[in-house]
């Protein structure tokens, strides 16, 4: 039954052999091995979390289907079973590819009793599916004491490791070992992993960061935890995904800072610095399928009659380029990186561009980073909606003297500072009428 299933490999090597070929094979087992997520009633709070994840997602989301469709008519089909080993594993090992007739379980793309039974990781380069799975009906997880009536459990330290996620996390061209997605990679060698933050401190814990602990039960009936982890899962995907969880990732994700002259003469330029930092994301911004994604920054000057100039943009992602030098290229047409343009964890990039001053100030300034999961044309293509989220901005005025500056003060006041006066006035007053009081009595006693 355990008979190696190098069907994936086959093809797709069949179908771009340039060099060394990492294997990508997964061993057959029956469906009813692995149970369907409507199974899990006791871990309902959990259920509830998975189902809005993009796991729970991943072999029905139409993003997916498009693409997949794309690669498989670009490679008469050879490049599919690739794809479907990631995206559905269980579904690979039940063989129900490619009629895609799937058993409740095989459907549900990274499913429960998929992940809770994998035993840890094949030899070799971390990804392309490199997970073992031992469906045995014991579920895995951080827990050395939980007991449950309906199935065995054991203690996994590989499910609080990242290795555990880089397994899926990291795709690699399977022809020609091109890094196409290196999540995993870019988190291993940067400041998280040294510093032991793991992506499930960030990804599933509730809020943004590492929201730990998190106390609670992790099965109905199960004792009080003084931390449990949450089955979110929460990225970047807005259009797709949990659209709260994934927009507070991502606005959690970026700080911009902005530093221009206060006064600049008319006619002049108004130098323009932008920073942006990556302060939050555990990998490089943004991650993941970065040929896919858009991430960008704008910066864009308004003078007082209204009037915008984009004076700066920049893009952060990354150009493949295929055999033949064309790009951008498909994921599987890819042979060589063209260019990569994006954030390393906790660093930042920094970029000057020059406004011109107007006759009369002021000259607002913003720089806004923005993030979409796809272009809008592929949007529009496969007919999801998909929102451009503002992960963050600023803004700063410039004026053309001193006096256009305090000027601009006056008329325009700022209701907070005005509001800090009242009180400062008022708690000024109370103070002197308390030491008058004080005196009045001190006097009147002698
Ligand atoms: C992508 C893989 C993955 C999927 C899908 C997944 N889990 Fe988990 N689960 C984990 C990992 C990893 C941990 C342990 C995290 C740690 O300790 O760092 C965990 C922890 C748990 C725990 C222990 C308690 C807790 O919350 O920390 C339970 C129970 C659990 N999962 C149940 C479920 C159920 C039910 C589903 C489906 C609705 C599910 N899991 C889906 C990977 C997964
Ligand atoms: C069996 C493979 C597999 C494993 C193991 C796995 N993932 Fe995933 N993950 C996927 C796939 C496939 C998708 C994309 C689904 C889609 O968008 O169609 C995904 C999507 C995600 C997303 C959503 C990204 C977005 O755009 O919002 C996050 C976050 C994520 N995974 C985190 C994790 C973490 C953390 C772990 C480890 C605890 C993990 N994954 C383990 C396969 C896996
Ligand atoms: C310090 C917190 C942190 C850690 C650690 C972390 N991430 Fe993330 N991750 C984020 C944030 C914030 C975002 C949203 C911004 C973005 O898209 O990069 C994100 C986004 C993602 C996305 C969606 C990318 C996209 O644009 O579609 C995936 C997938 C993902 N992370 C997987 C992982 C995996 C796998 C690991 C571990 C190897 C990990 N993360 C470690 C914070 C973290
Ligand atoms: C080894 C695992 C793996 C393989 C193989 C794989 N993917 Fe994915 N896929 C992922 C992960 C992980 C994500 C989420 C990463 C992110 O959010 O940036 C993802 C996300 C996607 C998305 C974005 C979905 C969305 O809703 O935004 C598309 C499209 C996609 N994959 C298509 C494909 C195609 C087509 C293939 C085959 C050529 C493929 N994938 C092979 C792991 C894999």
């Amino acid at each position: 039954m355990q008979r190696v299933l190098r069907r994936a490999v086959a093809l797709a090597v069949a179908l771009i052999v340039t060099g060394a070929v990492a294997a990508v094979a997964l061993p057959e087992y029956p469906a009813d091995l692995f149970l369907p997520s409507t199974s899990c009633g006791c871990h309902g709070g959990l259920v509830a979390q998975w189902e809005q994840s993009m796991h729970a997602k991943a072999l029905h989301d139409p993003l997916y289907l498009y693409k997949l469709e794309k690669a498989n008519e670009e490679t008469d089909g050879a490049i599919g079973p690739f794809c479907e080993t990631c995206h559905g594993a269980v579904a690979m090992m039940a063989g129900e590819f490619p009629s895609r007739e799937f058993s409740p379980q095989g459907g549900e793309g990274v499913t429960c009793s998929l992940c809770h039974q994998i035993t840890g990781r094949q030899e070799g380069r971390i990804g392309n599916t490199s997970i073992v799975v031992n469906p045995d009906g014991t579920m895995r997880a951080q827990f050395d004491d939980a007991v449950s009536p309906f199935h065995e459990t054991a203690f996994s330290a590989f499910h609080t490791s990242a290795e555990f996620c880089g397994s899926c996390h990291n795709v690699f061209h399977p022809g020609n070992g091109l890094d196409l997605e290196s999540t995993y990679t870019e988190w291993a060698e940067g400041p998280y992993a040294e510093e032991g933050i793991v992506c499930q401190d960030c990804h599933m814990t509730p809020g943004p960061g590492v929201t730990k602990p998190n106390p609670g039960t992790a099965a109905a009936g199960g004792p009080e935890r003084p931390h449990i982890y949450t089955m979110t899962f929460a990225g970047g995907n807005v259009g797709l995904g949990d659209a709260a969880l994934a927009e507070e990732r991502l606005k959690a994700a970026a700080e911009i800072r902005l530093t221009a002259p206060e006064i600049v003469e008319e006619g002049s330029d108004v130098p323009v610095v932008v920073r942006v930092t990556n302060i939050g994301a555990g990998h490089y911004l943004p991650t993941g399928l970065t040929d896919f994604r858009r991430m960008w920054l704008e910066v864009v000057a308004t003078a007082p009659d209204g009037t915008e100039s984009v004076i700066g943009t920049r893009e952060f992602h990354t150009v493949f380029s295929d055999g033949d030098g064309n790009s951008p290229a498909d994921v599987w047409n890819a042979v060589a990186v063209e260019s990569d343009d994006r954030i390393p964890p906790r660093g930042h990039v920094e970029e000057v561009w020059d406004a011109v001053m107007p006759e009369k100030g002021p000259l607002t300034i913003s720089a806004t980073l923005y993030y979409r999961s796809c272009t809008e044309e592929i949007a529009e293509a496969v007919g999801v909606d998909i929102p451009t989220t503002t992960m963050a901005s600023v803004t700063k005025a410039v004026y053309t003297s001193q006096e256009e500056a305090a000027a601009a003060q006056r008329v325009a006041p700022d209701p907070g500072a005005n509001t800090m006066l009242l009180i400062m006035l008022i708690a000024g007053l109370a103070a002197i009428v308390a030491i008058v009081a004080y005196f009045a009595i001190r006097s009147r006693r002698a």
